[in-house]
This record gives structure tokens, sequence and C-alpha cells, in this order.
């Protein structure tokens, strides 16, 4: 843990206490009843699913990178949180550096990816997926300055964004994620990340945005990609 520059406590009262069960790091939000844990497991069924079902046809996300038969272009997933989009871009083959910057987000993916390598049936797929624990605004600064070769193709972005309290929506959102996103808050710095993002990628940028959210720093995308939930702004460079 101290990777993260995390410590151990013998406060038993704090909200959020990271806890390991069933040889895994474990989240829990401990003020709300009957809450669920949080962990991150690539071989859960709902990932096996996904990795069974991923096809460059069917995923949205899979266009919206660029992917082709035979072109598998380097993503640099500025915003990695729990790794799903990550995780489903490596299932179709690209290298994948995940870059958090929360440090229990990236305390509990490390932990994830740890038991993916372990694991048979996802072990290639992580293999595709590094983690740095760090800011991407620092990071994509220190990327923009590499070699065209060395630079990602595509930056992928997904900040955290606020959900109207009005909107149906809110509701449906799982208890889990509920904890997720009061612990890491909503990403209000995010419009920085898109010049960063624009001067380190050699292709694209992909923003993901809820269907209702105005475009990242307000900045019109080259075209856009419609999906069930959400959106994808494609950004060319
Ligand atoms: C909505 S979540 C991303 C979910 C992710 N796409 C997935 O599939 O699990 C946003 C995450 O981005 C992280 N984040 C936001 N801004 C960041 C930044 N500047 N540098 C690194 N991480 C950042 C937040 O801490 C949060 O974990």
């Amino acid at each position: 843990m101290a990777e993260f520059n995390l410590s151990l406590s013998k406060q038993t009262e704090l909200p959020f206490q990271l806890i390991w069960q069933d040889h895994s790091l474990r989240l829990l939000q401990t003020e709300i009843a009957k809450q669920g844990a949080i962990w991150v497991d690539f071989s859960s069924p709902q990932s096996d699913y996904r990795r069974l079902q991923v096809s460059i046809k069917k995923e949205a996300i899979a266009r919206a990178v660029g992917l082709k038969s035979g072109k598998r272009p380097r993503v640099l997933d500025a915003t990695a949180g729990l790794g799903r989009d990550a995780f489903v871009l490596a299932a179709l083959g690209c290298q994948v550096k995940l870059v958090e910057r929360h440090p229990v987000v990236a305390a509990l993916l490390s932990d994830g990816l740890r038991r993916a390598k372990a694991e048979p049936t996802v072990s290639d797929i992580a293999e595709r997926m590094a983690l740095v624990n760090q800011s991407s605004l620092s990071y994509l600064q220190q990327t923009a300055l590499l070699s065209a070769q060395d630079k990602p193709q595509v930056v992928y972005l997904d900040p955290m964004y606020p959900h109207p309290e009005n909107k149906k929506k809110a509701a449906a959102v799982k208890k889990e994620m509920k904890s997720f996103q009061s612990l890491v808050g909503a990403d209000l710095d995010a419009d920085g990340l898109l010049q960063p993002a624009l001067a380190s990628a050699t292709e694209r940028v992909v923003v993901k945005r809820p269907e209702y959210a105005e475009p990242l720093a307000q900045q019109k995308p080259s075209h856009v990609i419609s999906a069930k939930k959400n959106r994808f702004d494609v950004y060319m460079v």
C-alpha cells in the first residue's frame, strides 16, 4: 500500500475503508448499511461475458478509438477509474496505459490487475494493461514531449460527470457506483485534460460523455458515435 501512499489506520469509524477479503482488496463505505464492497474483478461473470462478446463491430468504443481489422492502436486511458473501458480495449487487442490519480482507486485497480495476470482466462488481456498512479494533467504534458513513435495513438478520456439531481438515471446508478462517485467526487478540472490530450495523441482523442452533457471544454468534436447509455466525442488530431 506504501506504493500508493496509503497507510494502515487503527480507526474503525472512517467513512471509507479498504479491507482485505477473499484474497482481494475491497472498498467499503461503512456509513451505508448493507453496502456491498467495491473491488476490481476482471474474471467476474460480467467481465467474462464482456470478454467473450467484444467485437469491433458491436462495440461503439472500438469504432470510437478507430479499431479496424489488423489495426490495434496504442491507447492511453487518462481517467482509468476501475478499468472497465480499458479492459474492453485490451480484450480487443489494444495495448492500454491506464492513468489514475486517486490512490484508493489506483490501489483497487492494481490489485485487480495482479489477480487477472494470474488467471489463465484473462492473463493475456491483463498483460496488455499497465497502470500509472499519477495525475494525467502532468502525465500528458510529459507524453506530449515524446517522439511520435512513443506517443499513444489514442488518448481516451472518461471523467466523472455530475448526474443532474432530477435525472431518473441518477436513481438507477447502482449503490456501489454511488459509493465510487462519492469517494472520487466530480472531476471538476476535466476540461483541462483536452488540450494536453490533443498534444499527446498522434491520431485521435476520444471523450466518453453522458448523452445530456455538453462537450468537454465546450469544444465541438470532429464526429460523435452514439452508444446505448452515452456517446463518444471523437477529436481527430
Ligand atoms: C468515470 S471514472 C472512469 C471510469 C472508467 N472509464 C472505467 O471504465 O472504469 C473517472 C476516473 O478518472 C479519474 N481521473 C479524473 N481526472 C483525472 C486526472 N486528471 N488524472 C488521472 N485520473 C483522473 C478519477 O479519479 C476517476 O477514477
